[in-house]
């Protein structure tokens, strides 16, 4: 291996790594370096090692320069020389692919600047929202508004009830005992917190006057007031699918109807877009049974078919039989 082109190349492929997770889809480079890049290794640095004939980074494509990037579109081939593409870092380093965030090669890439257009636009209703005053008394009482948080770009959102007193506290919806129990639920789907996006109907903790811990229901006109919030997040993310935890979560959005437990693993709609009743996990915190949290889990088993995760036998299996 050529000395002076590895750290080059490493440092190449970590800048490489850099824009992608800031939501770069590509990067451009004059028609001299590629062409450079398409000869023998001997003929551009030295003694470089051999051309790998797949080489490609799975997420960045390198175009040449001046050519028009198309929005939602990869480079498309040239007949007589296909897009150079970049070696990916080393597979021990290399996160699995996620069918949530990362987009397989073949599909149309979304453009870095309609992810950083969903980013600013959260960016901005997050600013409005921490600043908001509708509800006077929860303005008064709260130590913080609880917005929303993860991915912008998620195509799942969960959307809970209301921030207790740790996520008032903290300012992160789901961050109390509740809240770790949730992220248990996510990680077991594969994904992290930062996959998706997590937020609540109301934004403020209801007020417990007199009343360290423990949160009252919100009640339908505070709930009526925040909805534009929410109305506007998802509008935002545009998620494939929505998630409702607990029975205010659904009334919240649906408005009044059944208990839960006849909702829950049924899918339903919301602004177009479909919609995952399921127990709020504090319920599953009360009570531990077994069929309780296989009934969450399939719930979500219906997320992950309706986003076309890959499952596997034993996610299939998670709470039965034991
Ligand atoms: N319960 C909720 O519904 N939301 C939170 O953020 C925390 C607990």
């Amino acid at each position: 291996m050529n000395g002076t082109f590895d750290p080059l190349l490493d440092a190449t492929i970590r800048h490489l790594e850099t824009l992608r997770e800031r939501g770069v889809g590509h990067v451009n480079v004059s028609a001299e370096t590629l062409k450079a890049l398409r000869l023998p290794a001997s003929r551009v640095g030295g003694n470089l090692p051999p051309a790998k004939p797949e080489a490609a980074h799975p997420r960045i494509t390198i175009r040449p320069e001046r050519e028009p990037a198309p929005a939602n579109q990869t480079a498309s081939p040239t007949p007589t020389a296909p897009p150079a593409r970049f070696q990916a870092a080393p597979a021990a380093v290399e996160k699995p692919a996620n069918p949530i965030t990362d987009i397989p090669d073949t599909q149309p890439m979304p453009s870095s600047k309609a992810q950083k257009t969903k980013a600013a636009a959260i960016l901005a209703l997050q600013q409005k929202a921490l600043a908001c005053t509708r509800c006077a008394h929860l303005a008064a009482s709260r130590t913080q508004v609880v917005f929303g948080v993860g991915n912008p770009d998620a195509r799942l959102m969960l959307v809970g009830e209301a921030p207790g007193a740790d996520e008032d506290e903290q300012g992160e919806p789901f961050v109390g005992r509740a809240g770790q129990l949730l992220t248990k639920i996510i990680q077991a789907t594969g994904l992290d917190r930062g996959d998706i996006y997590i937020t609540n109907i109301l934004k403020c903790r209801p007020d417990t006057p007199g009343q360290d811990s423990g949160n009252r229901k919100p009640r339908p006109e505070e709930m009526e007031t925040c909805l534009p919030y929410l109305h506007s997040q998802i509008d935002i993310i545009k998620p494939g699918v929505l998630v409702a935890l607990g029975t205010v979560a659904v009334e919240g959005l649906m408005g009044p109807g059944d208990v839960i437990s006849n909702l829950r693993g049924k899918w339903l709609t919301y602004r177009g877009i479909p919609l995952m009743p399921t127990f709020h996990p504090a319920y599953l915190l009360r009570n531990q049974s077994l069929s309780i949290k296989r009934a969450v889990w399939e719930d979500f088993l219906q997320v992950m078919e309706k986003l076309e995760m890959p499952i596997s036998k034993r996610q299939r299996q998670f709470f039965l039989n034991a």
